[in-house]
């Protein structure tokens, strides 16, 4: 007899596109902090986090009373339809914890949105008409998401398969990924070398007066969470203010305490000029947004923003909550905990095993390790990731692999998790690593 999991990809077959992922094999009922009870009423470890939304836990109870009690007052009406003042007060918290302006005449506002796609299509509108110019500089593994601008922004290949053509005037240049073992310079010699190529990038593809943006993620997300260099984004900072290019930093997946900091970039004693959020600012309703210097964003045309849904009541409230709620529990120090747990365990696996496993990094809980063929970071383990993400559901763990070739395992646990929770997972995945070995 099926089970009932069996039985809703039977029907997901036949009444969804095929094309849409099955990033692993479960489902799912209801679910609290870090367990997810799947629909034959097995209990899962979360690891995955809906990719990254639920830093807060799923469904933690004052974002579930605020939801409810928001649903019952007030829905909708569309921000600039009738204004209300929770947005207003998202607006203000986030302007507070995320604070863009370096001037004392200057200030930092927010617009929301319905997801980071969506932030990611605005911040380029922002900076094209901040600036009057129309080039966005972009990098080799990104992710920014899958609408029309966010997808030609977005880098692997298999994404974006017969959907062109994609939006112009995008430049991709190579990601600094740094790794001692095979670049024999120093990291910050490293640094300065990828800085100037995109100093040469100026003069051998695109002006640097023509450039609006440089968008880059502090810690890439789907491609694999690889770490910018903290020298090259204080670099890129530079190279930005001498040349009027705005400096934008996509958050999406790196933000709300995930790397042991409200916002991942805070790790470099830099600030953007705009900035993108969205996962776990709302615990898993529809929610982002864009922040920006006020000097940016108000020298943009009026009406060249918007959207029906923005700001949506219920969204606000849930948002709200959730940053409320990860103040009192501390989520950044919650954060950096399970990040260290996780990072000694990753690295006890790669001394356990080191012909499977090319690298260990990330930046506070968000880490991950690289599945390489002998051990090597140059020959990625094409078919492991699978394999693992598979043992892992099979045994109770839902796992979630990245990279541009799916081979690196990553934590996206909810921040909330119990130390005896994380290790049980830990051990699955290092189960896992047994039987890739075998
Ligand atoms: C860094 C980053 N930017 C943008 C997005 C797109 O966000 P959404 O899926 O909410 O559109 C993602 C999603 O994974 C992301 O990781």
């Amino acid at each position: 007899m099926p089970t009932k999991a069996e039985e809703l990809y039977e029907r997901r077959k036949r009444v969804l596109p095929l094309s849409m992922g099955i990033f692993t094999p479960t489902s799912a009922e209801s679910a609290k902090g870090s367990t997810v009870i799947d629909a034959d009423g097995r209990e899962l470890i979360d690891f995955g986090g809906g990719i990254g939304v639920l830093n807060a836990g799923h469904c933690p109870e004052p974002v579930v009373k605020a939801i409810q009690e928001q649903a019952a007052k007030l829905i909708h009406t569309c921000f600039p339809v009738s204004i209300y003042e929770l947005y207003l007060e998202l607006a203000e918290k986030l302007a507070e914890i995320f604070p863009h302006h370096t001037k004392a005449d200057d200030c930092t506002k927010v617009m929301m949105t319905n997801s980071g796609a969506e932030a990611v299509e605005n911040a380029i509108k922002i900076a094209r008409q901040a600036t009057k110019r129309q080039a966005v500089i972009c990098y080799s593994g990104a992710f920014h998401g899958r609408s029309m601008m966010a997808m030609s922004l977005t880098s692997k290949t298999m994404l974006k398969q017969d959907c062109g053509p994609f939006a112009p005037e995008i430049y991709r240049i190579p990601f600094p990924y740094y790794n001692p073992k095979i670049h024999s310079m120093s990291e910050d010699v490293f640094c300065e070398f990828h800085l100037n190529e995109l100093r040469k990038h100026f003069v051998t593809t695109v002006a640097a007066k023509s450039v609006a943006a440089i968008l880059i993620e502090p810690v890439q997300g789907e491609g694999g969470f690889n770490v910018t260099p903290k020298a090259y984004l204080q670099g890129l900072r530079e190279i930005c203010d001498e040349h009027g290019i705005m400096l934008v930093i996509d958050e999406v997946q790196s933000g709300f305490g995930r790397t042991g900091k409200w916002a991942a970039y805070e790790h470099y004693g830099i600030k953007p000029d705009i900035s993108t959020w969205a996962k776990s600012m709302g615990s898993g309703m529809p929610i982002g947004c864009v922040i920006a210097k006020g000097s940016v964003f108000d020298s943009i045309n009026p009406s060249t923003l918007g959207g029906t849904y923005l700001g949506n009541p219920v969204c606000c409230a849930a948002s709200l909550a959730t940053i409320k709620y990860m103040e009192e529990i501390n989520i950044n120090a919650l954060g950096e905990k399970v990040g260290g747990i996780v990072r000694k365990r990753f690295e006890e696996f790669q001394a356990k095993y080191p012909q499977l496993i090319g690298e260990v990094r990330g930046l506070g809980a968000m880490l991950a390790f690289e599945l390489s063929v002998d051990g090597d970071i140059l020959k990625p383990d094409v078919n492991g990731g699978k394999k693992l993400v598979d043992f892992a559901a099979e045994h109770g763990v839902i796992l979630l692999s990245a990279g541009v070739n799916s081979n690196v395992i990553r934590t996206l646990t909810p921040l909330v998790i119990s130390e005896e929770q994380l290790n049980k997972g830990l051990d699955v995945i290092e189960a896992g690593l047994k039987m890739l070995a075998d």
